[in-house]
């Protein structure tokens, strides 16, 4: 790796070591999640930063893509397993993380996706392929009595992508691919449930796909954020400032339809049972 591109990669890192035990600090019962998402988004721009995505709080059987709406008004509450999931992004770099919390009783599911992802971390090296990686996760999470998300994966990270090839399922495969001189992400997804997840409502986080055109003025307004404000990275409604949120609505919708921006609505786990998630970034070279 180039040697500018690897600072980049570390400063990423180190904002994101310092957002981490920010974020763990403010999961706390009572916590307002909209405010949580704000408060760790603004963190990482006064760092200097820009979070790679909106920032995910995702509890209980949601295992990913929520993010807290302007008009959010969930409360954290005791029992809540909460999932974080935080993108630093520097110059398109993205140091990617994700940490569970239990909130006031001790949870096996967590305990299980860290022992998994440290189990995966162990053994990553250059040359691994990916079928060797999912393996060790999905043994170490079947040992403790518990399922994989089967349909989730880790993922390759590259400039200005956060969900780059090779995807590294949290389930045993035949994928081949080796991992090497390339950036990626474990992401251990572990449930007593099913094991699987589907997209369901609300959808809260969309991502610049192509340029079309479009007849309404905000949402070509929305596209052009989409490119120069938001880096065709993933953003939220959240985000979007000095438009109405009807006209926002409205706008997305346009988008989608002439196929100019993808959505990615919440992920469920299909039988409503709790999800937790631990997730590290790494530099395989
Ligand atoms: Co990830």
């Amino acid at each position: 790796m180039e040697k500018e591109v690897l600072e980049k990669y570390e400063k990423a890192r180190k904002v994101s070591d310092e957002i981490l035990p920010f974020a763990k600090s403010l999961v706390k019962e009572g916590a307002s999640i909209l405010e949580v998402a704000e408060r760790i988004e603004n963190k990482i721009k006064e760092l200097g930063a820009k979070p790679a995505f909106p920032i995910n709080i995702s509890i209980n059987e949601v295992a990913a893509h929520y993010t807290p709406d302007i008009n959010d008004q969930t409360l954290i509450k005791s029992g809540d397993l909460v999932k974080v999931d935080i993108g630093v992004q520097v110059d398109g770099y993205i140091w990617d993380r994700a940490f569970s919390i239990s909130i006031g009783q001790e949870n096996q599911l967590i305990k299980a996706s860290e022992k998994a992802l440290e189990e995966a971390i162990k053994v990553v090296k250059p040359g691994i392929k990916v079928f060797e990686i999912s393996e060790i996760i999905e043994d170490t999470v079947t040992s403790l009595g518990f399922n994989t998300i089967k349909n989730l994966s880790g993922h390759g990270l590259e400039r200005f992508n956060q969900h780059a090839f090779p995807s590294i399922p949290n389930s045993k495969n035949t994928i081949k691919a080796e991992i090497k001189d390339q950036v990626i992400a474990i992401e251990v997804f572990v449930t007593d449930g099913s094991g699987y997840v589907k997209e369901s409502s609300p959808t809260l986080i969309y991502k610049f796909k192509q340029n079309k055109p479009v007849r309404m003025y905000e949402a070509r307004k929305i596209l052009e954020m989409a490119k120069s404000e938001f880096d065709f990275l993933p953003f939220t409604k959240r985000w979007i400032k000095g438009i109405p949120p009807l006209k926002i609505d409205m706008a997305l919708r346009q988008l989608l339809e002439v196929d100019s921006i993808v959505d990615f609505p919440v992920l469920r786990e299909i039988s409503g049972k709790k999800v937790a998630q631990s997730e590290e970034t790494l530099i395989v070279e």
